[in-house]
């Protein structure tokens, strides 16, 4: 890592690098995207409200994280859910990611944030492990239980 790769609080300006990224991690897993354009729209809205934030590494920027707070009954802070990560193929290893991950929670934390989340899938067995040596283990330490995630998609009539 040099001085270029110092981990930052992105702010609407970055909208298009970022939605560049998001639509390049669906397209490398073959997901549907609805294309750089629209995310970019929708990011420029939504880093400037306080619910979400991203951080960015490189200039171009090379390794993103999304993060949302959502309200919460228990915790006047909310709880932060990291929704995307990415780091481009060419930059993986070169502890990017570690460098987004500590930053993001460290900005969560500075929010207020009760909780910090991750969902992962369970054949990931690369991002397990890397999530765990961030202080993320896939078992709760306490009860030796997993968490799932349920979910269903729903369309509006
Ligand atoms: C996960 C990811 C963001 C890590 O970024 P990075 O800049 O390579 O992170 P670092 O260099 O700090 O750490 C590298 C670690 O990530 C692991 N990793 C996790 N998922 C990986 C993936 N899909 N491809 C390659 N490495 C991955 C590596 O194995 C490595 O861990 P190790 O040293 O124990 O082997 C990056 O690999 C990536 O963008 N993967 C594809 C998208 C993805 O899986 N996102 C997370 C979804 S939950």
């Amino acid at each position: 890592m040099d001085l270029h790769d110092s981990a930052r609080l992105a702010t609407p300006a970055d909208a298009e690098a970022i939605a560049e990224l998001l639509d390049a991690f669906n397209r490398e897993y073959d997901e549907p995207s609805p294309g750089p354009t629209v995310l970019a729209l929708r990011l420029n809205q939504l880093l400037t409200g306080p619910g979400t934030f991203a951080i960015v590494v490189g200039a171009p920027i090379s390794s993103m994280g999304l993060v949302t707070i959502r309200t919460n009954v228990w915790l006047d802070g909310g709880i932060a859910l990291l929704d995307e990560m990415y780091t481009v193929p060419a930059e993986r290893g070169r502890g990017l990611g570690s460098a987004v991950l500590t930053a993001a929670v460290a900005e969560a934390t500075r929010r207020g944030a009760g909780e910090f989340e991750i969902e992962v899938d369970e054949p990931d067995v690369d991002a397990h492990r890397f999530y765990a040596r961030h202080g993320f283990p896939v078992r709760d330490p306490a009860t030796g239980d997993r968490a799932f995630v349920l979910r269903t998609e729903l369309t509006s009539s």
